[in-house]
C-alpha cells in the first residue's frame, strides 16, 4: 500500500487558505488528496488527474464519498490547461507528487523494479508507445549514456552502455532481469543501494519523459494559479528539485514560502523509508 509522504507538511502548507479549487496532479491511491478533501470542506472544485489508469481507478473509488465536486482525469499532468479550459478555474492550490508509487514498483508486471522479474516496460502510462524495452533495443549508444550519466547519475555510464549495445546484438532485451544480468557486474557500487538503482532511474526518467513534462508543468504553473493560491511539489532525486527550485524563482509571479526544501522528519522517514528522498516547495502566487 502507498503511504503518502509528507502529509502532515501537505497540510500545512494549504493551511489557513480558502481552497475553493484545487487541483491534484498525481492521485496515486489518492492518499494526499483525501486527506485534503477532509480538512478543506469548502472544495467546490478538485480535479485530479493520474497517467496510469490504474491509479486512477483506485483514486476514483476513494475520493467517491466526495461526490460530484471530484472530477478525475486519466491524462499527463502537462495536458492540465487543456483540460481546466473546460472547467475554467484558476486554483487556489496545486499538488504534484512526483514519481511512481509503491503500488506501480510492487506490480512486477510494469517492469519499474531491478528485484522484479517483469517485462521491460517502465510506462506509467500504458497507452504511451514508448517502452524501457524499445530504449534499450534501439537507441544508439550515445543516447542511452545520456540517460545513464544525466538521469540515472551512474558513475560507470559510458561502460554501462557499451555493455547494452554489445549485448543486444546478441540477444533482445526483454525482461528487467535480462538487463540486471548485464550490467550488475559494471553499475558502481554503494553500500545500502542495488547497483541498478540509478539505470532504472534514467530509463523510468526517459520512458516516461519526466523532466520534459514537469518543465512544461512548472512553464505554466504561475498562470494557472489564482492570486494568493500555492503550488506544492514533492519531488525525489535532485534533477526534479533543481528543476522546481529553478522554475520557480525564475517566475516573477510567484513567491517562494519554503527558502529550504521541506523533508521529512526522522520518525516518517523509520515508518516510510520512501521519504527519506522526499523534497517539497512551496510557493504563492502573489498578483
Ligand atoms: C508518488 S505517486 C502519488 C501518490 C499520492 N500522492 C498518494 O497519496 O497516494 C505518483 C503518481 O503520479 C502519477 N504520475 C507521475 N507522473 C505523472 C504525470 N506526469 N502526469 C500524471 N500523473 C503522473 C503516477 O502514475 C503515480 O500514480
Amino acid at each position: 500500500m502507498h503511504i503518502p509522504v509528507l502529509l502532515k507538511e501537505v497540510l500545512k502548507a494549504f493551511e489557513g487558505l480558502s481552497l475553493k479549487t484545487y487541483a491534484d496532479l498525481t492521485l496515486g491511491a489518492a492518499g494526499h488528496a483525501f486527506a485534503i478533501l477532509e480538512a478543506h470542506p469548502e472544495i467546490e472544485c478538485f480535479i485530479g488527474l493520474d497517467q496510469d489508469p490504474f491509479a486512477l481507478a483506485l483514486a476514483k473509488a476513494k475520493l467517491a464519498p466526495f461526490g460530484s465536486k471530484v472530477q478525475l482525469f486519466h491524462s499527463n499532468f502537462c495536458h492540465i490547461k487543456a483540460i481546466i479550459k473546460a472547467q475554467g478555474p484558476h486554483f487556489d492550490g496545486i499538488f504534484a507528487d512526483l514519481g511512481v508509487s509503491s503500488m506501480q514498483l510492487d506490480q512486477a508486471i510494469r517492469g519499474m523494479s531491478f528485484s522484479k522479474l517483469g517485462p521491460l516496460d517502465m510506462r506509467m502510462d500504458p497507452s504511451d508507445s514508448l517502452t524501457a524495452a524499445e530504449i534499450i533495443n534501439r537507441y544508439p549508444e550515445d543516447k542511452l549514456s545520456f540517460i545513464f550519466r544525466e538521469w540515472g547519475e551512474e558513475p560507470a555510464w559510458r561502460k554501462a552502455a557499451k555493455a547494452v549495445v554489445e549485448a543486444r546484438k546478441k540477444k533482445r532485451f526483454v525482461t528487467t532481469l535480462d538487463l540486471v544480468e548485464v550490467l550488475l557486474k559494471i553499475c558502481i557500487r554503494k553500500p545500502g543501494i542495488h547497483p541498478l538503482t540509478r539505470v532504472f532511474q534514467g530509463l523510468r526518467i526517459a520512458t516516461n519523459k519526466e523532466l520534459d513534462v514537469l518543465e512544461r508543468l512548472l512553464e505554466e504553473s504561475d498562470d494557472l494559479l489564482a492570486e494568493g493560491g500555492r503550488i506544492a511539489i514533492i519531488s525525489f532525486h535532485s534533477l526534479e528539485d533543481r528543476l522546481v527550485k529553478q522554475k520557480f524563482r525564475q517566475k516573477s509571479l510567484l513567491k517562494i514560502i519554503t527558502k529550504k526544501p521541506l523533508i521529512a522528519e526522522d520518525i516518517e522517514i523509520a515508518l516510510n523509508p520512501r521519504s527519506r528522498s522526499a523534497k517539497m516547495r512551496v510557493a504563492e502566487r502573489i498578483l
